[in-house]
């Protein structure tokens, strides 16, 4: 993002969350003279996000509710379009990332930061992580998602017309605290579609979820927390 802040303005396309760090928020705070455009379909999580800007005192950054597939923002207008975990959430990640090249003004940057769920694991390797992990992306996969989307990242920024491709990954590991729950906050919150779809009896999901805060409790283990891959490209100017 560093390479960005000479710009004037940047919209950050669905930032907005009841994740902890909240993206609108992080890009308004660390881009000072920049003016930020919050985006996201729920109004529930844009009321979050614009909470938080107001406790840090942001005033440079308000907030639209839309579609990411059809955002209504200005064309060729932003210096930088930013998601982060919401390509994952999408059956058509690619027309969400031409929407967000539509509306960067050429020169500018599109940075999409995603998930890789297939690199989320313990340290050292617990089974029923392992198996709730496998469950998981199983069922996300019943939903149309992409579990390989992180590594097509690049060929979909592309296709986009996008160019100078660069890309990181970002993977903390986690011993305690809040951080370490989030996936286990995230799969018991599952849980209910999981059964439905019929991937696990009850009592086997009941005990994995027991052995996951039996995870959290212990710090010695570690969360790997999943691979987030991180994708940013060039508009060219013609
Ligand atoms: C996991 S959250 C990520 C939130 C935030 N970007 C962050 O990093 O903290 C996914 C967000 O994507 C939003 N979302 C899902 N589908 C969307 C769509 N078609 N257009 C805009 N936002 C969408 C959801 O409302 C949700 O707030």
């Amino acid at each position: 993002m560093d390479r960005t802040r000479s710009a004037s303005s940047t919209a950050s396309v669905s930032k907005a969350a009841a994740w902890p760090r909240i993206s609108a928020a992080e890009r308004a705070r660390r881009c000072p003279g920049f003016r930020v455009v919050g985006l996201d379909a729920s109004a529930s999580q844009l009321a979050i996000a614009e909470q938080r800007c107001t406790a840090l005192g942001l005033t440079n950054v308000t907030f639209v509710e839309a579609d990411v597939y059809s955002t209504g923002l200005p064309r060729n207008t932003f210096d930088v379009v930013h998601c982060r975990l919401l390509l994952c959430h999408l059956q058509r990640p690619e027309a969400a990332i031409r929407e967000m090249a539509d509306i960067t003004r050429p020169g500018g940057t599109v940075v999409c930061c995603d998930i890789d769920m297939h690199e989320l694991y313990t340290l050292p390797r617990t089974a029923p992580f392992e198996r709730l992990r496998e469950i998981y992306l199983r069922r996300r996969h019943m939903d149309g998602l992409d579990n390989h989307l992180a590594s097509r990242l690049p060929a979909l920024l592309s296709a986009a017309g996008l160019r100078d491709l660069e890309m990181a990954f970002i993977q903390p590991v986690a011993f305690r605290g809040e951080e370490k729950r989030l996936w286990e906050y995230t799969f018991a919150e599952s849980a209910e579609r999981t059964l439905e779809k019929g991937l696990v009896t009850e009592t086997e999901l009941d005990a994995l979820l027991e052995a996951v805060r039996e995870v959290s409790r212990d710090d010695q283990v570690g969360v790997v927390q999943a691979r987030l891959p991180v994708c940013w490209a060039r508009k060219p100017t013609r």
